[in-house]
């Protein structure tokens, strides 16, 4: 049975899995507090929680369900507003009224669910985390300012929190309501069983298949991949990382080994979307997207990935950079499932850096993107790997660039002949992002920044120009 359970009722879904989380809250439930604002994981009007029974805890992240099948939700808690109102006000809704942090109101549920999804998290209150909830949510009244007033008075009230048993302080302080209590056991129960991944298309979170193609997925049921608790792991195991094909960005984010190899890796996710939508998309998806600016695709062709290709049976390995043939069009067939991504775990004399510039800094895809992995011994480079987004047809890997540094001292000189090398393998076009001038010269900029930042006692920016 497709059960889950919406605020305090048990659900028995007898829907097509692809049919839109949103849409069954606000049509089929009739509850309207969830808005429909962008339809594109945008704005944050549509935002749910749902809640994940996680080593007997539940573990509940906030969502645009204008992007999440129903079939991603089957054995969760998914919370809308209606599931945290009580008699009075809660904290958060009082807060925001408090300080006027609600005007014509349309955004203020988004705000509501993602500050109480906040609340709910086992982490110590923290001012900066509490902004970070809200970095999916936009108002186009407010200003932000009352807001963050709010959240800031939020903050302050969780300060007593009990992070060993944050629903039971939670509810003792009104903040939730106390069927919250009962949600683990009601969750066990539905005891839900992993549905094999069928013939359709394939769904990893869909926030990229639902903007590009909602009216052909809405009333159909759809493979679920990110849905499969087998496909969603991180390993280490003889000096190779391994990375289930359902493994979310905020996973990634979460991980404590992934962590272990980048130091820098928050800053590099929160260029990344929002968290509703890193909570719930997929690094496969990203791959598979093929989108020539895709962050993480440029992330994992800077660690010369392989990726692993499932169909029945049959199982391959290839590189990353080997996937992409052509705009869109990949070394791999329909029915395949990329399983796994893979890398060589850095060594200790290695570094990554990743660059992205874009419009605006946060919720925006990248103009062009770049990311490096550089291993150097004696001041020579002994291993690089290259990517670079937005500058051709496809996520490139750049095999010249790469082969010219191989072996070279780290010196201004090196690294400004390498950027003709790199100018001479790109084929940047003229769009909405920029004339390829523009463009050409962002990347030289980026590829200058790898080195800047990673090499800073060797190489200034006024040696470079
Ligand atoms: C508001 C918003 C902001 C965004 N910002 C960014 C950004 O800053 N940077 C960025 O790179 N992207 C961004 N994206 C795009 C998107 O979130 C990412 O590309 C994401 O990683 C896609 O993952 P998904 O699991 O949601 O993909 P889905 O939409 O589920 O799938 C994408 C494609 O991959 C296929 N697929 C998924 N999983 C598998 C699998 N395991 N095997 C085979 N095929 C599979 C699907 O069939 C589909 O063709 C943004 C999207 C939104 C809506
Ligand atoms: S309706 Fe705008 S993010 Fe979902
Ligand atoms: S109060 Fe109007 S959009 Fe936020």
């Amino acid at each position: 049975m497709r059960s889950f359970i919406l605020n305090d009722e048990k659900i028995d879904c007898h829907l097509p899995s692809g049919t839109l989380l949103l849409d069954f809250v606000r049509y089929h439930k009739a509850l309207k507090g969830t808005k429909i604002g962008c339809r594109e994981g945008d704005c944050g009007a549509c935002t749910v929680l749902i809640g994940d029974l996680v080593d007997g805890q539940m573990k509940y992240q906030n969502v645009t369900s204008c992007l999440t099948p129903i079939g991603n939700v089957y054995g969760k808690h998914v919370v809308s507003v209606e599931g945290l109102n009580m008699e009075d006000l809660t904290p958060v809704q009082q807060f925001m009224v408090d300080e006027s942090g609600t005007q014509c109101g349309f955004c203020t549920v988004g705000f509501v669910v993602s500050l109480s999804g906040y609340c709910l998290s086992n982490s110590a209150p923290n001012y900066n985390d509490a902004i970070a909830s809200i970095d999916g949510n936009i108002c186009r009244c407010t200003g932000y300012k009352s807001i963050e007033r709010a959240t800031r008075k939020i903050t302050n009230a969780l300060q007593n929190k009990d992070t060993e048993h944050t629903v039971n302080w939670l509810v003792e302080h009104k903040f939730i309501p106390d069927y919250f209590l009962d949600i683990p056991k009601r969750i066990e129960a539905l005891n839900p069983v992993e549905e094999k991944i069928t013939k359709a298309v394939l769904i990893g979170g869909g926030t990229d298949l639902y903007v590009q193609k909602h009216d052909q997925l809405v009333d159909k049921e759809v493979g679920l991949v990110a849905h499969q608790n087998s496909l969603r792991y991180i390993t280490a195991e003889n000096g190779v990382c391994t990375i289930g094909g359902g493994t979310t960005v905020t996973d990634l984010l979460e991980s404590e080994l992934f962590n272990s190899y980048f130091s820098n890796l928050s800053d590099h996710i929160k260029l990344v979307s929002s968290s509703p939508i890193r909570n719930i998309s997929t690094i496969a998806g990203n791959f598979v997207n093929a989108s020539p600016i895709g962050d993480f695709t440029a992330f994992f062709l800077a660690l010369n990935a392989k990726i692993t290709l499932s169909e029945n049976e049959n199982e391959r390995t290839i590189f990353l950079k080997d996937f992409y043939k052509g705009y869109k069009d990949l070394d791999k067939s329909k029915e395949e499932i990329l399983t796994s991504i893979s890398f060589v775990i850095p060594s200790s004399n290695s570094q990554f850096n990743l660059e992205k510039i874009s419009k605006r800094i946060h919720l925006d895809i990248a103009s062009v993107n770049s990311a490096i992995s550089i291993a150097i011994t004696n001041n020579t480079i002994e291993t690089i790997h290259i990517s670079a987004g937005g500058v051709g047809p496809i996520p490139s890997y750049l095999h010249r660039t790469v082969a010219f540094l191989k072996g070279k001292t780290i010196t201004a000189e090196n690294i400004k002949q390498a950027n003709k090398v790199l100018q001479s393998e790109i084929q940047p076009i003229s769009d909405v992002r920029g004339t390829e001038t523009y463009k050409r010269l962002l990347l030289r900029q980026l590829f200058y920044a790898h080195f800047i930042k990673l090499f800073p006692d060797q190489i200034s920016l006024k040696a470079l120009i």
